[in-house]
């Protein structure tokens, strides 16, 4: 069953909607948090820095059915808003996402419905970010809802562009003149820099500690 079925059934629908997108944020949460922690258990290491949830608001949800031409009522909006329930997991380095998007495309509860590779593909804003849509199935006491989740991966360094960018935007609600798009994207130029130099000096630091761990073994077998 999904949730625009269960709606149809039921007569106080928007608590029963903003209780199930509440139900699949702690589940998508614990076990992205179990994973993390599992990850730190084998190779002594977190790939996440942070995870951020949140429930879309009621204005934002009501906008956005708006600007896709529906009219707004929950059955629309469980139908066609898929980030009612966002999860935002930020990790440290770039490799870290793909890491975590396998891992995430390997659970066996989720299903995957879409993915979108804005790092691959930037936006013509210049915003970067690993895009999932998934379901996940909420176990109530007689029956099993399949919700929708939308988790954005990225770095610290995207997310700090993106949080940034998001507020200057707003503020032209979409209209800013063109050298400040211009600069944004510059902006998440040096972002993917950074990225890429981090990446690097990672690497090249864990190869150096590799080598010195060696050299220390053999030393101690002379
Ligand atoms: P909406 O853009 O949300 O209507 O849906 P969509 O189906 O086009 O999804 P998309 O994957 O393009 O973007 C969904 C979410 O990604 C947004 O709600 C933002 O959180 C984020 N996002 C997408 N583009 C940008 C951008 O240019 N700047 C920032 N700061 N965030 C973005
Ligand atoms: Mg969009």
């Amino acid at each position: 069953m999904d949730t625009a079925e269960m709606i149809r059934e039921d007569i106080d629908s928007w608590e029963t909607v903003i209780f199930l997108y509440n139900a699949a944020l702690k589940e998508v949460n614990t076990k992205l948090e179990i994973l993390n922690d599992e990850f730190r258990h084998i190779h002594k290491y977190n790939p996440i820095e942070y995870i951020k949830t949140r429930i879309k608001s009621p204005e934002s949800i009501v906008k956005k059915l708006k600007r896709y031409g529906y009219e707004d009522s929950i059955e629309n909006m469980v139908s066609y808003v898929n980030d009612i329930a966002g999860v935002r997991l930020v990790c440290s380095f770039t490799s870290d996402i793909y890491r975590l998007a396998e891992m995430i495309g390997k659970q066996s509860d989720l299903t995957v419905v879409s993915v979108k590779d804005y790092i691959k593909h930037p936006k013509e804003s210049g915003y970067k970010s690993f895009h999932m849509l998934v379901t996940v199935p909420i176990f109530l006491s007689d029956r099993v809802v399949d919700t929708k989740v939308e988790i954005q991966i990225r770095t610290i360094a995207m997310d700090f562009w993106a949080s940034l960018e998001h507020k200057i935007y707003y503020k032209f609600e979409g209209n800013a003149p063109e050298y400040i798009s211009r600069e944004l994207r510059e902006a998440a130029g040096i972002v993917s820099n950074l990225d890429e130099k981090m990446l690097q000096l990672n690497k090249a630091i864990l190869e150096a500690k590799a080598s010195q761990e060696k050299a220390e073994k053999g030393y101690e077998y002379n």
